[in-house]
């Protein structure tokens, strides 16, 4: 089944025990935790202090996707909290095989992800074995709501051929725009893990099953 992770940044901060608390009967959910520190991206969210206790919440895995300058610096605050998946952007490290080698040491998912611009083949082959996680971000980081970025698919079928090819075992992660206009066109070339933030949490009932189900 297709892994759908709901994005906290646009859950109601005030209330975000119940809001997490509404994903507890589904099952394949990833709570995405974008982590931005206002250098890497224009924006500014939460850190390790805010998200200590979100474990203790929820039954599921815990995906932080880190919008930050030097993510190896954010190993030792996080290994401590129960995150199931750790994903660094490429474009902000610089010694990709250390840093991976590192975070497979106190992760148990490692995951890379690209911006827009950033193509497939800054990955070489012998780092795209090692990783669990690719991200394909389909729209600029550091916002939600934001459009999704159509030529971004392009990217998402080349990442699932060159997986089907070389037996790799990446999983394939979107983030950005996504909701039940695209979802299925993601689903078909290739993406097995559906970030969405807006979409799930702007149901005006509040009715987030409905909103997962309907992006599978
Ligand atoms: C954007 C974040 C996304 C964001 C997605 O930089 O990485 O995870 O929350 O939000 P939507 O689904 O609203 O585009
Ligand atoms: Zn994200």
């Amino acid at each position: 089944m297709t892994i759908i992770a709901p994005s906290i940044l646009s859950a109601d901060f005030l209330n975000l025990k119940s809001e997490i608390e509404k994903f507890n009967e589904l099952d394949d959910i990833w709570l995405h935790l974008d982590i931005m520190d206002g250098h890497f991206v224009p924006n500014l969210t939460f850190g390790h202090t805010v998200l200590k206790k979100l474990h203790t919440v929820t039954k599921h895995k815990l995906d932080a996707h880190f919008m930050v300058e030097r993510p190896e610096n954010y190993i030792q605050p996080f290994k401590e909290l129960n995150i199931h998946n750790f994903t660094f952007h490429w474009e902000a490290a610089t010694h990709h095989d250390r840093l991976i080698a590192e975070l497979k040491e106190h992760f148990p998912s490692v995951g890379v992800s690209l911006n827009p611009s950033t193509n497939i083949g800054v990955i070489p082959e012998y780092l795209l074995e090692k990783l669990d996680l690719i991200l394909v971000m389909t729209v600029n980081p550091g916002f939600g709501g934001q459009s999704f970025i159509g030529g971004c698919m392009d990217k998402i079928e080349a990442l699932n051929k060159l997986k089907k090819q070389k037996g790799y075992k990446y999983q394939i992660q979107v983030d950005g725009g996504v909701n039940d206009s695209n979802c299925h066109s993601l689903i078909n070339i290739g993406a097995d893990n559906l970030v969405a933030g807006s979409y799930i949490f702007g149901d005006k009932d509040k009715d987030y099953t409905k909103r997962v189900n309907s992006l599978r």
